[in-house]
């Protein structure tokens, strides 16, 4: 099927990695098919995944020209309704098998995965599910060049720790978007260590695992204060950020 698309949705289309994990996940899917929210539609493509297995499907799109888009996309599939609303304006009436909801970035920091499921899970059955049902957030000490947050799209830098995983969200859990943690690290070689590297793992259900992809969560490298470092040292780093708030939340220190 061809897609019509802004240019950001065309690029979210290309990347055909994270289109198949989604495909992939949507046809494991195993649960009761009566209804399923696919929210922040963009294009419409993961709502074309699930008409297949799903008597109704309501797709929620705050974008007007990509609600255009997927309106139109989406003309023949008579058990697709495409909405133009913000998730948090919506007034659902009837509750879910499935939540498809796919506004996911690094650490779920800078998208509103966590704000819209927080309010959306409320019309999902007590036996529905979400797709995906959880991330894992490992971090890495870096020396970095650029002297601002950033997504790993190229900008070179030198990793400095092993990856340590400092946490996991359930989806269907409720979930606190004010995040701090205490991260602690062991040096591997001398050196001066400016940055930490955020990387998230995408569990989309019991068997499939994505990690960093072009448009899924490339990794985050974040500003640390400057440290000269020694092998096998411990450098302990508290990170704060709030989930849905944007990458301006994020504050990071080291301390003792
Ligand atoms: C990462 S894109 C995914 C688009 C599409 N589901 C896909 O997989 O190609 C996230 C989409 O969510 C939409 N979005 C973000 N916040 C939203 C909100 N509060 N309510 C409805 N849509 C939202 C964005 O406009 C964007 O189209």
């Amino acid at each position: 099927m061809k897609f019509k698309t802004t240019p950001y949705h065309h690029d979210l289309l290309k990347d055909t990695d994270r289109l198949s994990v989604f495909y992939r996940a949507i046809e494991e899917y195993d649960g009761r098919t009566d209804l399923a929210y696919d929210l922040g539609c963009g294009s419409g493509v993961l709502s074309y995944f699930l008409s297949s297995k799903f008597k109704e499907i309501i797709s929620l799109e705050v974008e007007r020209k990509a609600y255009v888009c997927a309106k139109e996309n989406l003309a023949d599939f008579d058990n697709i309704q495409v909405v133009n609303s913000d998730v948090l304006d919506y007034e659902f009436t009837k509750k879910a098998d499935l939540i498809v909801c796919e506004m996911l970035d690094t650490a779920l920091i800078d998208e509103e995965e966590v704000p819209v499921l927080d309010y959306a899970k409320r019309f999902l059955k007590p036996d529905g599910k979400i797709i995906p049902e959880a991330i894992v957030n490992a971090a890495e000490l870096v020396n970095m060049q650029r002297d601002n947050v950033h997504w790993d799209e190229g900008a070179r830098y030198e990793i400095l720790s092993d990856e340590i995983i400092y946490s996991k969200f359930d989806l269907l859990d409720d979930i606190d978007p004010n995040f701090k943690a205490i991260l602690k690290f062991k040096a591997k070689k001398d050196a001066l260590v400016n940055g930490l590297k955020i990387t998230t793992y995408t569990i989309l259900n019991d068997n499939i695992i994505a990690g960093p992809l072009p448009m899924l969560n490339p990794p985050l490298l974040i500003p640390l204060e400057e440290k000269e470092i020694k092998v096998n040292d411990f450098i302990n780093v508290e990170i704060k950020y709030i989930m849905g708030k944007g990458i301006e939340s994020i504050e990071t220190k080291i301390v003792r």
